[in-house]
């Protein structure tokens, strides 16, 4: 069982069973669809929601211990969307938040003029580009009913802005000191000059940022432990190590804010591309703020009596290039041989069961037999306050098998005639079968010891 060589091709087989599990569907499709924008299905949605709790449930919460073993804090915000135009004036997006572009005079496609096509025009040769510009990403709308200059909004082009805008009231209202984090996931929205490979860089799409406030001199130390960290949570959801990797920007490719910036860089079928950043922000933005705002006042030190911005170190993560990410490193195709030299190739995604959107599948053998159908409603209905369950009585319980791997369920429990007394083996009585999604093994499991056998093996 290894895993698929390395090609565009595998991103078409992920896209499609992700389509035909219900994870992803392109956004309006319908109607055509629409560039750069992406729907969750049932499975997907619910991938997503687990990637996103366990990001929360992991940063948000008081008594986290630092390097020197010091005790600090995260807490949560959920702010607007749009927010006055001011913000972005002071934290220099509305000049600086931009792609050098380039146009085709002959096919009129634009392109970012750092990720040029290595593809011919399809007017004939090559490609006839214009001189670079910038292209600002931000998308505008207007606030309220008059649509003039001065009811222009942006939407957010990161969450992290409303970090610092509200950073003095979470202040106050916390008491908390530095070093401590405020942490916030929401939709973020990008103009993206080329939208490409599948959710990986869409124009609408979920961040998860978190701004870690510290004292100015200590930001090396913060900076390679929270890399340390963000590493470790990727691979507590089942990311293979091998397939993370670590790239420190060079100097002259840092964003506007950035004194350093680190990467966490994921294999995904299309090459190694960046899944989070991790930047060290000095207190650009607090000044910014302050100075635009006048109303964010240095903070005191207790400790040394001295008066400062805090310095920031900010790990942000785009939460649909996670689930990307999660999607690639999970999905396996195994050729299976049955007992006559038969071949088949079985489709699976091997996820975490702290994520896979379903944790045990529960099938009554035959959906026509009362009898088993009444005793799996009562083992689902056991399962259920425990577990992610889903309910599957239709085809043959191979068929089942195969739609439950598709879907990345790490167990599968069957009631069959054994379980009611009914079958040729009645010591197997009040016991089901319990089969392995990876290993496709199956055991029996008496049904009072279902839900500590699971609990073992799921680690919640
Ligand atoms: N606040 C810092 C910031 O926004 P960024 O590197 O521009 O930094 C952070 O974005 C993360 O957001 C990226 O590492 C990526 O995971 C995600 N992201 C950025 N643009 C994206 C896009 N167009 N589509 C999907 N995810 C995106």
């Amino acid at each position: 069982m290894s895993k698929p060589t390395k090609q565009q091709s595998l991103l078409d087989k992920i896209t499609a069973a992700c389509k035909r599990r219900g994870f992803i569907f392109p956004s309006s499709e319908i109607y055509g669809g629409i560039n750069g924008f992406w729907d969750f299905g049932p499975a997907g949605a619910q991938l997503k929601r687990n990637i996103r709790d366990y990001w929360w449930d992991t940063l948000v919460r008081n008594g986290h211990k630092g390097p020197d073993g010091e005790k600090f804090d995260i807490v949560g915000l959920d702010a607007s969307i749009i927010m006055s135009n001011k913000v972005w004036e002071a934290s220099g997006h509305t000049t600086s938040f931009s792609d050098p572009m380039v146009d085709c005079r002959k096919c009129k496609q634009r392109f970012r003029a750092d990720l040029l096509p290595d593809t011919k025009c399809p007017e004939g040769g090559d490609h006839d580009y214009t001189e670079v510009r910038d292209f600002n990403l931000m998308f505008k709308t207007n606030v309220g009913p008059v649509e003039d200059g001065s009811s222009i909004a942006y939407l957010r082009p990161e969450t992290a802005q409303a970090i610092f805008v509200q950073y003095q009231n979470v202040l106050t209202v916390t008491r908390t000191k530095v070093p401590f984090g405020i942490a916030q996931i929401g939709k973020a929205f990008r103009n993206e000059i080329n939208p490409r490979n599948f959710i990986f860089r869409s124009r609408e799409f979920e961040q998860m940022e978190m701004e870690f406030f510290i004292k100015p001199g200590t930001e090396d130390v913060w900076h390679h432990w929270w890399l340390e960290k963000r590493l470790n949570w990727y691979v507590q959801m089942g990311i293979v190590r091998d397939n993370l990797s670590v790239e420190w920007h060079p100097q002259d490719k840092l964003a506007h804010y950035a004194k350093s910036c680190v990467d966490i860089m994921f294999d995904f079928p299309f090459g190694v591309q960046e899944l989070e950043g991790i930047a060290f922000r000095t207190d650009y933005d607090l000044r910014q703020h302050a100075e635009h705002s006048k109303k964010i006042s240095l903070y005191f030190d207790t400790e040394t009596n001295e008066r400062y911005h805090p310095y920031v170190i900010e790990p942000s993560a785009g939460l649909d290039r996670t689930v990307l990410a999660i999607l690639c490193d999970a999905y396996r195709e195994e050729i299976l041989t049955d007992s006559k030299g038969n071949q088949d190739v079985r489709t699976v995604f091997r996820f975490h069961p702290r994520i896979a959107p379903v944790t045990v599948a529960v099938f009554p053998l035959l959906r026509n037999r009362p009898e088993l159908v009444d005793k799996a409603e009562r083992v689902f209905g056991l399962l259920q306050p425990h577990f992610r369950v889903q309910w599957d009585d239709r085809g043959n319980i191979g068929k089942r098998y195969r739609y439950q791997d598709e879907l990345g369920t790490p167990y599968c429990v069957t009631i069959d005639f054994d379980t009611i007394g009914a079958g040729e083996h009645p010591e197997q009585k009040e016991t089901v079968t319990v089969r392995d999604r990876d290993t496709m093994e199956q055991i029996r499991c008496p049904i009072d010891e279902l839900v500590g056998y699971l609990k073992e093996r799921v680690l919640f």
